[in-house]
């Protein structure tokens, strides 16, 4: 404990016997700081903002331009016998032009009490730990925290999610699986849950005991560059996933890192640009999957973005107030590669762990340590939270270092492989299917005792696709989806290939082509066969966004061409997020398959030829257009940041509000076969507003003719709230497998949470007595049944 005030000192050491002459009264933070002020040069004194901050003095320089100054202050400081550190290392020079430099000045510490006794358990393990070596363990050795060999402490590994193990070039291959947003194309919690044990046991196997993943921003704006990697647009659906994810992982003695805390989703500028957004968008959406799992994951990964003006990592408000305090967050904040911007301020905002090496994290926080700027006690506390992980995983129990990355595996474990085959099948949403003319059945399923000969065409028939940066994934073996195809028809049915022209930027297939005559060669190809489907998308990845929403480069001009040539033509999607498809009505049948993993190939034979029944649902609202978004109003933003002005109004919820008809809207998702609604029916067993509980329930039909699986949906709206409210917000989605002419009873049960908003003046949850409505159906626009609950 310091002691600031020279009555206070008195009086403790009257209580305690000390002679009050051996106490010399220490300076008020406001007097060190006319101190300081007055042993600077003018210019020194113009060029910093001086201030008190928590107790201690504060000199601000923005972007400094020489070390000089900076050398000039702390010999200011140190003229008048106070302690400084400075905070402003920079990673890249690329963000000095951002950045302001912070130099503290405080009383110099008292002597350090000696250590306490050491033992086996985390406190007693930093209680022996040096002041050195409880600030080196805040830092990482690249994808490793740093071991402490003396204690027993080994290092705690981590490796990329939320696709797979990444290991590349490194650290080797793995199962890909498919993409976050196709995993939640899924709508199934319990595949997902098995998906992220799978890619749990893989990281172990090779000693990486913490995932990076999952990612559980929110899919706000249809460019954002790592939309693939985030589940859905939906804070209900992600919630829902994130916990499977996290409880997948988890439950295979691996920690899960929720990523990026907070309001992370889009790449343009990403290190710099600030996310706005109220308290109430953060509480109702975008902090929303973070608050369902916070009690549960053992850590989280603070963003790059500034999050209202700050750094998300030096985010005390989010990070300690929100995360902390009232999600009730106890395990470990590391930092996004590279994030921190500041050492003193990450520690006190809330960031445990910088990664991937020690940076702020070293020299100046142990300045800062030493010095007394940041407590010791908070140094132990960030140790506490990594050594607690540590604990939880079993990793304390086989102190064992880690050694170098374990060899290549041989291959993947066939029971992965088929798993990734099943996500894929299952992730693949049929957004259109239509009788072609003269045909007596939908083009969808294709049927190989039908077709003699396919034109298979695009830039993405003949190649894995996935989503690049941090979760890209080498796998061991992969199919692309002409491979499929010939796997599955074998020589019954001749295929035709063109790829007919290249995706700009694309990095995987980029030998040049003459496009004009691969459009005409495609054209020719689908003229002679009996049916056509082109292969097309996007090429995403990390640290960029997409240029635009239409498929890039001469891809639509393509599809036009092949549907011109041949009317049964189906489009098969390969992307991360939405596309415009200005040749919706050119085409007969459209297929969405994200970026599907390894088994891309087999999954997309076997939906396109009926060996599986479509059942992806859409975890994102297609827009006509771009500018249809609702978040499109505030990207790329001004200097101050992207402001989310569409609030809570993200994705279907925004299209509603405006009266905007999708494309294609939230939760849609054809299959081959016809599901009827019967009434849906309602029983509360408490109708209590304080304390609701509500069952909801309805009977749904395979009315067709193949075995398929349907999701029900569940939309809560509220008649005349007291704020303004969505029309319906998503609440519930039950997944069944039904054989034709099955019946299943789909329950729902709603609690506080399907009524609750967040009230912005009482900054609480509420839930409004009055009138509720009720809405289930097939997707959000394709409401089959609904009722009314009043709460009281
Ligand atoms: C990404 C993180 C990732 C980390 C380590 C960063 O660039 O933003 O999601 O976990 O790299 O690869």
């Amino acid at each position: 404990m310091r002691f600031r005030h020279p009555t206070l000192v008195l009086f403790f050491c009257a209580l305690a016997g000390i002679s009050v002459a051996a106490v010399a009264p220490a300076r008020s933070p406001e007097a060190l700081m006319a101190e300081v002020l007055a042993a600077m040069t003018p210019s020194q004194r113009a060029a910093v903002r001086a201030e008190v901050q928590d107790g201690r003095v504060l000199l601000t320089v923005q972007r400094p331009q020489s070390e000089a100054l900076l050398i000039g202050l702390r010999q200011a400081i140190a003229s008048r016998n106070a302690s400084g550190a400075t905070d402003c290392v920079e990673p890249s020079k690329s963000d000095r032009a951002t950045t302001a430099c912070r130099v503290y000045a405080v009383e110099p510490l008292p002597p350090a009490a000696p250590g306490r006794v050491p033992a086996r358990d985390v406190r007693g393990l930093i209680a022996a730990m040096t002041e050195d070596e409880k600030v080196d363990l805040l830092s990482g050795t690249g994808f490793d925290t740093k071991a402490i060999p003396r204690l027993g402490i080994p290092s705690l590994r981590m490796v990329d999610g939320p696709v797979g193990y990444r290991g590349g070039t490194v650290t080797g291959k793995a199962t890909a699986f498919p993409a976050a947003v196709a995993m939640a194309a899924t709508f199934n919690p319990a595949l997902n849950k098995e998906v992220a044990g799978a890619q749990a046991d893989e990281a172990k196997a090779r000693g990486a005991r913490m995932i990076l993943g999952p990612d559980v921003n929110i899919q706000r704006y249809p460019l954002g560059g790592r939309n693939f990697e985030m589940f859905s647009e939906d804070p209900y659906l992600t919630s829902r996933l994130a916990e499977a994810y996290v409880r997948g992982v988890q439950e295979r003695g691996v920690a899960a890192t929720v990523k990026h805390f907070l309001l992370n989703d889009t790449e343009l500028q990403r290190t710099v640009k600030s996310s706005n957004a109220d308290d109430r968008t953060i509480h109702e959406v975008y902090g929303a999957p973070f608050a369902a799992v916070a009690r549960e994951a053992l850590a989280v990964m603070s963003s790059y973005n500034p999050a209202n003006g700050i750094y998300a990592s030096e985010n005390k408000k989010l990070l300690v107030d929100y995360l902390r305090g009232e999600l009730g967050f106890q395990g470990l904040v590391v930092s996004d590669w590279w994030a921190l911007r500041s050492g003193v301020g990450a520690a006190e905002g809330g960031t445990d762990l910088e990664m991937p090496i020690k940076y702020f994290y070293g020299a100046p926080l142990r300045e800062a340590v030493r010095n007394g700027i940041v407590p010791l006690s908070r140094i132990e506390e960030m140790d506490y939270h990594i050594l607690s992980v540590m604990q939880k995983i079993g990793l304390l129990d086989d102190p064992k270092p880690q050694g170098p990355f374990p060899k290549y595996p041989k291959s993947d474990p066939p029971a992965h492989a088929q798993l990734a085959l099943d996500a894929a099948e299952e992730s693949i949403v049929l957004l259109k299917n239509e009788k072609a003319p003269g045909d007596s059945a939908e083009l969808l399923p294709l049927r190989s005792d039908r077709i003699r000969s396919l034109a298979v065409i695009g830039p993405n028939s003949d190649v894995y696709r996935s989503g690049g940066g941090s979760s890209g994934v080498t796998p061991f073996k992969s199919v692309t989806p002409l491979e499929g195809l010939q796997r599955r028809l074998g020589s019954a049915v001749a295929l035709r290939h063109v790829d007919g022209v290249r995706i700009p930027r694309d990095f995987v297939k980029s030998t040049p082509l003459d496009e004009n005559a691969g459009i005409a060669e495609a054209a020719r190809a689908a003229a002679r066969s009996d049916a056509a489907v082109v292969f097309v998308g996007d090429v995403e990845s990390e640290d960029g966004d997409r240029p635009g929403m239409g498929l890039p480069g001469r891809q639509d001009e393509l599809i036009a061409a092949v549907a011109k040539a041949n009317p049964r033509t189906v489009v098969v999607v390969l992307a991360g997020s939405p596309v415009a498809m200005p040749w919706i009505g050119q085409v007969k049948s459209v297929l969405v398959a994200w970026y599907p993993g390894q088994q891309e190939g087999q999954a997309l034979a076997r939906v396109l030829f009926g060996d599986v029944n479509p059942s992806g649902k859409l975890p994102v609202a297609f827009p006509v257009r771009l500018q249809d978004s609702p978040s499109a109003k505030g990207y790329p933003g001004g200097p101050s940041g992207i402001d989310y002005t569409d609030g809570i109004y993200v994705g279907q919820r925004g299209l509603d509000k405006a009266g905007i008809k999708a494309l294609f809207p939230f939760g849609h998702g054809l299959s081959y076969t016809r599901f009827r609604y019967g009434p849906v029916s309602v029983r509360a067993a408490s109708d209590k507003a304080a304390d609701p509980r509500v069952e909801v329930s309805v009977e749904v039909t395979n009315s067709g003719a193949r075995a398929g699986a349907e999701v029900a949906q569940l939309y809560v709206g509220q008649d005349a709230p007291s704020v303004d409210r969505p029309l319906k917000e998503f609440k519930g989605f039950e997944k069944n497998t039904l054989k034709p002419g099955e019946t299943k009873r789909v329950t729902f049960v709603l609690d506080r949470g399907a009524f609750a908003f967040w009230h912005p003046v009482k900054r609480d949850w509420v839930v409004e007595p009055g009138r509720f409505h009720v809405f289930v159906g097939s997707s959000s626009q394709d409401i089959r049944g609904t009722a009314e609950i009043d709460l009281k």
